[in-house]
């Protein structure tokens, strides 16, 4: 019946939970300079300003109407001139879906290759719905029941005996009592028996505590949102009853060029200015010509469409293509004359290509002479790609 007051968690009792940003100090404020700073923090203004121009119903607990929830992942431009900067670049109706969903009783499952946004996409819902996005907790093959239900303080446990005092709340539960959304990601490394203790949070929307007899009921605007990637089907795949509590939203790899370039060009920007270094022109050659090899060795085929070409076994993501363009660009900075060159993203381009040395190597080597040599105006890349394959 009851709800648990939420105190103050203590991390180090729940093992394999990723823990709220609590300081040192315990005070739960990010300190100014945080090297990420979580959504909320990072477009703070964003989001107030989408909260003032929001005259739309809000769902219990949400900061922001489904309407404003969807604008802040798309963005959007408001009455009064304010710019939300799109979040994620991708097809509007995934987003209405994913946010209308937990608006209902059913729980989100975002799924898809790695590098897809799943996570980002996540950590934007929780900040724009519930204003946090720190409720989560990290799945692994090692993920323990605790992390998802709650675990005990063992100095009060013994000196007091089992007491509400004595319980170390989960992100879940915490999500639960407070009415937010809570995060799980990557659901389908948890052991099967430990994801299925989310069956009863999802179904009967309570968390019993059978050790004082007691229960925590979630309280409106609870929801979860949990990440699964494709690759991982069959590790430890959901279980039907689990799955049933669900709407799944599959992510899709980016439809074009022109959007992968888009989302590739803004992270850049953005993680660039955090980091201090130069900017990129819009449309700059080497994040072109990233994107467009991993493309094509992503696909298995040339964007003309002419030419077949053998698949490495690595992802080459769009989140690897980010990597790729902000090392180089850190090169440029910090060794090269700031401007981000054919050289400074080649060896970026073969370490996420040659994960498996033999095989990869060759399928670079061949794809190299073959396609790169090739084509016209990119002359330096593929002497700079030669350089570093040698
Ligand atoms: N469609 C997209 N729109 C916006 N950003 C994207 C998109 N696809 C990938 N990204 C970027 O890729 C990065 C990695 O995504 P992430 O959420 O870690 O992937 P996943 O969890 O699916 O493996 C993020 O920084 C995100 O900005
Ligand atoms: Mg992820």
């Amino acid at each position: 019946m009851s709800t648990v007051p939420t105190g103050p968690t203590t991390p180090a009792a729940v093992p394999g939970q990723s823990t709220s940003p609590t300081t040192a100090a315990g005070t739960g404020a990010e300190p100014a300079d945080a090297l990420r700073p979580h959504a909320e923090e990072a477009f703070a203004d964003e989001l107030a300003a989408l909260a003032a121009a929001d005259d739309r119903p809000r769902p219990a607990r949400w900061r922001l109407s489904p309407w404003a929830v969807a604008t802040y992942l798309l963005g959007g431009t408001l009455p009064d001139g304010t710019v939300i900067t799109p979040k994620y670049v991708g097809p509007r109706r995934i987003v209405e879906v994913a946010v209308t969903t937990l608006a209902t009783d059913r729980a989100l499952l975002l799924l898809g290759v790695p590098g897809t946004a799943k996570t980002w996409v996540s950590e934007h819902l929780a900040a724009a719905i519930s204003g946090d996005s720190t409720l989560l907790v990290q799945g692994t093959a090692g993920t323990p029941e605790e992390a998802i239900r709650y675990g005990w303080n063992y100095a009060q446990l013994l000196t007091h005996g089992p007491s509400r005092d004595a319980l170390v709340h989960s992100p879940v539960m915490r999500a639960m009592a407070e009415g937010r959304i809570a995060r799980v990601e990557e659901l389908t490394r948890i052991p099967a028996d430990v994801q299925d203790t989310l069956i009863t949070i999802l179904s009967e929307k309570t968390l019993p505590i059978p050790e004082l007899g007691s229960e925590t009921q979630a309280v409106r605007g609870f929801n979860l949102i949990a990440t699964a990637n494709d690759r991982d089907r069959g590790v430890n795949d959901l279980s039907s009853a689990l799955r049933r509590r669900f709407n799944t939203v599959v992510l899709p790899l980016p439809a074009t060029a022109e959007e992968e370039v888009d989302i590739v060009a803004r992270r850049v920007d953005q993680i660039g200015r955090g980091l201090d270094l130069p900017d990129v022109p819009r449309g700059a050659d080497e994040i072109r010509r990233v994107v467009t090899v991993f493309r094509e060795l992503r696909g298995g085929v040339t964007e003309d469409g002419r030419t077949k070409v053998k698949s490495p076994s690595g992802t080459l993501s769009t989140a690897e293509a980010i990597s790729v363009v902000t090392n180089g660009l850190a090169l440029a900075a910090h060794f090269g004359d700031g401007v981000l060159r054919a050289g400074d993203v080649a060896a970026g381009i073969l370490g996420a290509v040659v994960r498996d040395p033999a095989a990869d190597r060759l399928v670079w080597q061949e794809y190299l002479e073959t396609v790169v040599r090739e084509r016209e105006g990119w002359k330096d890349f593929y002497r700079a790609c030669r350089e570093v394959t040698a």
